[in-house]
């Protein structure tokens, strides 16, 4: 039985006084014992969320780290590292803001991920298609490529104890959420190609779900058999919301 997670990507939200605030109000949340909770406040506010959350259930990750392994002469970078040493523990990777807007590629990501991996973070590998790929029938070729890409590069073990969102990218802060059914397929088929290279990594594999997630839609959601939680954006500034997210995830 894999071990629910939901995860809030706070993006590049917040200010010192409202992400206290925000902590302030996940700290009186009821979060179900069987669920893995963790938020991504930005690199400014990592160490300040890690902090106020110490001794809560709720863990912290990183939206992004360097693809160089030690720290050194690489200016505005974070090493994954240096992010572990800060207490995080947890690290997005490749979310499809970031492959589109600043260009980030598969090659690219496949070292971060390997890095992230390394310094003992867990790595959470976000993969989706486009409105016009899904339109012209390629979802399930393009999310295979993300996939494939850390699998070639990295052996199918390098997702052992890791974690891929599968983000559809026309849902993301649209407001528009796939259906439970559009999502299981997706999951399905990334479930199937772990499983052709190894059972036991694709068993173990969690799998998240991202894209205009709500209260009101999580438990349709994380109910479909290979939806192992949630990827959640918006809806994780507001820490009702949320926490009513994450207890949808309970078994
Ligand atoms: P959203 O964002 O929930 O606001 O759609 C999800 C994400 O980008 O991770």
């Amino acid at each position: 039985m894999r071990r629910p997670l939901v995860a809030g990507n706070w993006k590049m939200h917040g200010t010192r006084a409202s992400v206290a605030e925000l902590i302030e109000g996940l700290t009186r949340q009821a979060f179900a014992d069987d669920v893995d909770v963790v938020v991504f406040p930005t690199l400014l506010h990592l160490t300040q969320a890690v902090a106020a959350l110490d001794g809560s259930v709720v863990a912290v990750g990183a939206q992004n780290c360097a693809a160089q392994a030690e720290q050194g002469a690489l200016t505005g970078e974070v090493a994954a590292q240096q992010l572990v040493d800060a207490g995080v523990r947890y690290v997005l990777i490749g979310h499809s803001e970031r492959r589109s807007l600043l260009a980030e590629s598969d090659a690219l990501l496949v070292r971060k991920f390997a890095v992230a991996r390394d310094a003992g973070l867990v790595p959470v590998l976000c993969v989706g298609e486009t409105l016009a790929e899904r339109e012209a029938g390629q979802t399930f070729a393009v999310v295979k490529a993300q996939v494939a890409a850390v699998i070639d590069a990295l052996g199918v073990d390098a997702f052992v104890g890791g974690v891929i969102a599968y983000e559809p990218v026309w849902a993301i802060g649209t407001g528009l959420t796939a259906t439970p059914e559009q999502a299981q397929a997706v999951h399905a088929a990334i479930r199937e190609q772990l499983a052709v290279c190894s059972a036991q990594v694709a068993q173990q594999a969690r799998i998240l779900y991202g894209g205009s997630v709500k209260a009101a839609s999580a438990a349709e959601l994380f109910g479909m058999p290979d939806i192992d939680g949630g990827l959640v954006g918006g809806a994780s500034l507001n820490a009702d919301e949320f926490g009513a997210i994450c207890r949808a995830a309970g078994n």
